[in-house]
């Protein structure tokens, strides 16, 4: 009889593709197939997103009904980046759940499946080079990990302490991932990693110098690659060379994240992120020279501790000059192992939530002013998903959602859309799944 996994996956696009690799082992190794019946499953795996507190709170609730759904005899596996920083601590508060995989050891899956109460969450594991099996959960569009781990230390982020230090994953490999993606149907390819424009600062072996620009062209020699998106490129890296390669590479989708956290330079040295807003502001202004049809989403941390009315004000002013074209806003949560969690000048829980909505509804505003401009547009379109109601959807270049009646025909095609009405439900920029940072 064949054996099924019910997996469920929280957080970025990298615990996303993570799963993907988890179910492609699965399946070419132990013969498993994936089931969305809970109650059915041989093994239930949740790949869980330790970035902000909520998410690990969820994990225990989650792991609590599991335990009480699931038949007689199913395995309970807990991967990612709360698996990598709670480790056992997870298998004491849940005796149930038979092995824990933190998010820089999927390659050792099967290897877990059989040992029971394994904790495998060495942060230090080098898989860079792991030939996974394939699986995609799309054919149309192909995640693709570039590099592993983040090497910066923003005094907020769990991320490195989740996922290690930097590597890159050879170039060579990357290439031969994205055509073999191409042959199979993929037109566009998503490159992914903690920090895309630092790639190629380290490798497991050796390695010519190879940088993110330089990769973006090698895969711009795909043939039949027709866009290429990535995320998270870090403000700090976007040198000339870089926004120019962006610009000018008919391949490379222009919509571009930049996550700029807050627009006090004051917060973002107690931040450490390495720019100040005047670098920000002027990385965008160089980027709109150049491609001026660009859109921009950010991210935003309010009420990060010290963060005064004045710092707020800053970053609301980044808000206004920028007019990003979305945002992922998010109140400042403590992370265990940061160094942020010992501030003590915390910014108390009313004047968060009020920074938080001042910004969503400044940024509403913005996006109802800008959502007129696309009325009449035409775009060009690759459609992915077939929505209820006979409607399919897609995006155009610069990452907006695009949905047209229609059928699966459309389906990993493109076409050139007039737009003819807008609405949260019709336009709105693509949600990057979740982010990566
Ligand atoms: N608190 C709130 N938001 C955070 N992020 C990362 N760490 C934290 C934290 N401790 C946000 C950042 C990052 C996004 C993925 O999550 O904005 O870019
Ligand atoms: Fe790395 Fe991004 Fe976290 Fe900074 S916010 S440490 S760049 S993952």
């Amino acid at each position: 009889m064949t054996k099924k996994l019910f997996i469920e996956t929280l957080g970025c696009a990298m615990n996303s593709r993570d799963s993907e690799h988890i179910i492609a082992e699965l399946s070419e190794k132990e013969g498993f197939v994936t089931t969305d019946d809970l109650k059915s499953a041989d093994l239930i795996l949740i790949n869980t997103c330790s970035v902000r507190e909520k998410p690990v709170a969820k994990l225990f609730s989650e792991l609590g009904v599991f335990n009480k759904k699931k038949k007689e005899g199913a395995k309970i596996g807990v991967c990612g980046c709360t698996a990598s920083h709670l480790g056992e601590e997870i298998i004491k508060r849940a005796p149930y759940v038979s092995f824990v995989l933190g998010a820089r050891n999927v390659s050792k899956i099967t290897e877990v499946l059989h040992k029971e109460k394994a904790v495998e969450v060495d942060i230090n594991y080098d898989e860079s080079e792991f030939a996974f099996n394939d699986f995609r959960t799309s054919p149309y569009k192909a995640y693709i990990n570039i590099s592993i781990g983040c090497d910066k230390s923003c005094t907020y982020c769990i991320v490195p302490k989740t996922r290690g230090e930097e590597v890159s994953i050879p170039d060579s490999l990357i290439v031969k991932e994205a055509q073999k993606a191409v042959e199979n149907g993929a037109k566009e390819i998503f490159l992914l990693g903690q920090n895309v424009n630092n790639y190629g600062r380290r490798f497991s072996g050796e390695h010519e110098k190879v940088n993110f620009t330089e990769l973006l062209r090698r895969l711009s020699n795909i043939e039949k690659l027709q866009r290429i998106r990535f995320t998270s490129p870090h403000p700090f890296h976007m040198d000339d060379e870089f926004i120019e390669e962006f610009a000018s590479n008919p391949k490379i989708c222009k919509s571009m994240h930049m996550p700029l956290q807050s627009g006090s330079s004051k917060v973002l040295k107690d931040m450490k992120r390495g720019y100040t807003k005047e670098w920000f502001l002027n990385r965008v202004e160089k980027l709109r020279s150049v491609c001026p049809e660009v859109s921009i989403s950010t991210d935003i941390i309010v009420a990060f501790p010290g963060e005064s009315d004045e710092d707020f004000e800053d970053t609301l002013d980044v808000m206004k000059k920028v007019k990003f074209d979305q945002i992922f806003s998010f109140k400042y949560s403590p992370r265990p192992e940061t160094e942020a969690r010992h501030y003590t000048n915390t910014v108390d829980e009313d004047t968060a939530s009020y920074r938080l909505t001042t910004l969503q509804n400044l940024h509403t505003d913005i996006v109802d002013e800008k959502n007129k401009e696309y009325l009449g547009k035409v775009y060009s379109v690759y459609f992915e998903d077939l929505n209820k109601d006979y409607f399919v959807s897609g995006r155009s270049d610069n990452n907006i959602v695009i949905k047209v009646k229609g059928s699966d025909e459309l389906l990993g095609e493109f076409r050139d859309v007039k737009i003819t009405e807008i609405g949260r439900a019709h336009v709105e920029l693509q949600s990057r799944g979740h982010l990566v940072c």
